[in-house]
């Protein structure tokens, strides 16, 4: 069974990025693990980052028609893009949101809002790069897998 994870724009930098807040996993890392902690789930997990609103928006719509499981951490475009409202709001499977922090717990306003909220399944927030662990193993237990 597919899974997408698919990560928003500055994830790429994850390892160099404000470490004080995202923690010193690279992107290569956190996709490593995200395929061995879906493997032993069951699923073939594939992992992916743009800076590009457009990709994402495209990644999301295949996931529609395809009826594929999606973990998103969309990143900056959670707090503001409508586009990326949109796309989440046309899936079908189970979509877990994810983010390393904490953005109810941070102090820009800005980051207090998501459109991503109001179609997920779940949100797992603040748990780092585990999150993705947690958020997998969510979507095991909506789709009753293994
Ligand atoms: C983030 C939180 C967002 O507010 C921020 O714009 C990010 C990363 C997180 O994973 O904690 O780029 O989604």
């Amino acid at each position: 069974k597919k899974v997408l994870v698919l990560n928003g724009p500055n994830l790429g930098r994850l390892g160099k990025r404000q470490p004080e807040i995202y923690g010193h996993t690279t992107h290569d890392e956190l996709a490593a693990m995200c395929i061995d902690w879906g493997h032993a789930l069951g699923f073939a997990v594939d992992v992916r980052q743009s800076n590009h609103e457009g990709d994402m928006v495209d990644w999301l719509n295949a996931a529609a028609d395809k009826d594929i499981p999606v973990v998103l951490n969309a990143a900056a475009w959670t707090h503001y893009s409508y586009a990326i409202y949109d796309a989440c709001a046309q899936l079908t499977a189970p979509l877990i949101e994810v983010h390393i922090s904490e953005p109810l717990e941070r102090p820009e306003v800005f980051r207090h809002t998501s459109v991503v909220t109001p179609h997920a399944t779940a949100v797992v927030a603040g748990k780092g790069i585990d999150g993705y662990h947690e958020a997998l193993q969510v979507i095991a237990s909506k789709l009753g897998t293994p």
